[in-house]
């Protein structure tokens, strides 16, 4: 029979939470009537759900916007959605005649309404905050907090996304119960800073007691924390709740007090290190993974010195690095011109890091092999056979194995790694608990 709906593709970019809402998107939109597909040729309405983290990031989505004309019918709808619609707003409809919509990231209720309304050829904007925000979505990755309060000066999330909301405990509980009832074991709570997390009631701590307790739930992990919100009350629930995986995610920025202090991050670098003391101490075996920038202005040869000093102390897992982007409209755009860090020395810097990080982690990971891990397999692999698995210490380990084994917990041996993957074999131990368990 001919599906006779209307077909809708959405391309997502940047962060987790993005990816987050375009499923909430999907959703919507398919209980409005519309049928997904998983490419923009001749869609009805083709939506990129956007990110304005840093310029390069909106530089590939104007690209794309240019490319998609291509693939548009003449009466497909084309939407812009996300970080960058709502930082753009009417400039995006100004520049781009084909593009019809644009919505902000808390835009996603009404999106079936303004479709519509922009299949009948009406242009349409909504960048509005809710400030009553109710979640309804369903799956692993979970959203517990919209948002953010703090005032990074180089960041433009509290222009993208407003001030921070939190989801009532009770209604992320039952989400979280009914993905475990969809079979699924692990999961992730998603917030710019989610362990600032408090419904008016709870806090983060009893928010992890919770989750961790939903039966079915094996593993328990969350992004991004803020190194100021890690509360003894939330390091204790981290140590106490089986499920939160032994690894954090921690952004650092700086290693430099006085960029630090610029960029308002409102901690220290030894503030920083502190904060990683007291989580290794309550959590044994601990992998620390951080975002760092260089070239934020006035970011002298010594502070970038210190940086290097702080990624080294501390011995990261991974890191994400970033050259400084300026945002316009953030304090930090503000700051004299003579503290513009020329980019020929950002880019020097960036490299210098980037090897500094990558020679920690290998080394840490040449002390892995041999060792044991349990994982989980989360897909199959890119390349050739192998299945992608995953270690409670977010390591990656490729594997041989089928389609079946998805979704399942192994015991795995790491027999070789390339310094940042690793590759694993399946311990088949007779003489303990017949493997693999069940997953
Ligand atoms: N809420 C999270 C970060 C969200 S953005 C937190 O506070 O940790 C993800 C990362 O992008 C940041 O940690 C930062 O390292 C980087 N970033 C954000 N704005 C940037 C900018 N203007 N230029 C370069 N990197 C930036
Ligand atoms: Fe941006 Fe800072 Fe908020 Fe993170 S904490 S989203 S970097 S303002
Ligand atoms: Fe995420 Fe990019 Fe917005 S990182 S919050 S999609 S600006």
């Amino acid at each position: 029979m001919l599906d006779s709906r209307p077909t809708v593709y959405i391309e997502t970019y940047g962060c987790q939470m993005n990816v987050s809402d375009s499923e909430l998107m999907l959703g919507k939109l398919t209980a409005s009537g519309y049928r997904p597909v998983d490419s923009p040729d001749g869609a009805d309405v083709i939506l990129l759900n956007t990110c304005a983290i840093r310029d390069h990031a909106e530089q590939r989505v104007i690209g794309r916007l240019g490319e998609l004309k291509r693939n548009m019918k003449a009466d497909s709808v084309m939407g812009v959605t996300g970080c960058m619609a709502q930082r753009l707003g009417p400039l995006l409809l100004q520049k781009a005649r084909h593009v019809s919509l644009v919505v902000g990231p808390d835009g996603y209720r009404a999106l079936p309404a303004l479709v519509d309304g922009a299949r009948r050829g009406e242009r349409a904007i909504a960048t509005t905050f809710d400030l009553e925000e109710h979640f309804d979505k369903v799956e692993a990755w979970i959203p517990v907090q919209r948002g953010c309060d703090y005032r990074c000066t180089y960041c433009i999330v509290p222009t993208t996304r407003g001030s921070e909301r939190s989801r009532r405990l009770a209604d992320v509980v039952r989400e979280v119960e009914q993905v475990a009832s969809e079979g699924m074991t692990e999961v992730v709570l998603l917030g710019q800073t989610v362990n600032s997390y408090h419904d008016g009631t709870d806090g983060f701590a009893a928010l992890l007691r919770a989750v961790g307790a939903v039966s079915g739930i094996k593993r328990l992990r969350f992004t991004s924390p803020h190194p100021n919100d890690f509360s003894p009350a939330v390091i204790a629930a981290m140590a106490e709740v089986d499920a939160v995986c032994e690894h954090v995610h921690l952004p650092m920025q700086s290693g430099s007090n006085s960029v630090l202090k610029r960029m308002l991050r409102r901690y220290t670098r030894e503030g920083y290190l502190e904060c990683v003391e007291r989580l290794r101490a309550a959590i044994p075996g601990l992998a620390l993974t951080t975002d760092v920038i260089v070239g934020f202005p006035g970011e002298t040869d010594a502070d970038f010195a210190e940086t290097l000093d702080v990624v080294r102390a501390v011995g990261f897992d991974d890191a994400y690095t970033f050259k400084f982007s300026p945002r316009d409209g953030t304090p930090a755009t503000r700051m004299p011109v003579e503290m513009t860090v020329p980019d020929a020395v950002a880019t020097e810097r960036l490299a210098r890091l980037i090897d500094t990080v990558r020679r920690g982690s290998r080394e840490r990971n040449m002390t892995l092999l041999g060792a044991r891990r349990e994982v989980l397999v989360e897909k199959g692999a890119r390349r050739g056979d192998l299945l992608q698995a995953r270690t409670r210490d977010f390591k990656t380990v490729l594997m041989p194995g089928d389609d079946s084994m998805i979704g399942r917990y192994f015991t795995v041996e790491l027999t070789g790694t390339t310094g940042s993957t690793f590759t694993g074999a399946v311990c088949h131990n007779r003489e303990r608990a017949p493997l693999p368990m069940a997953g």
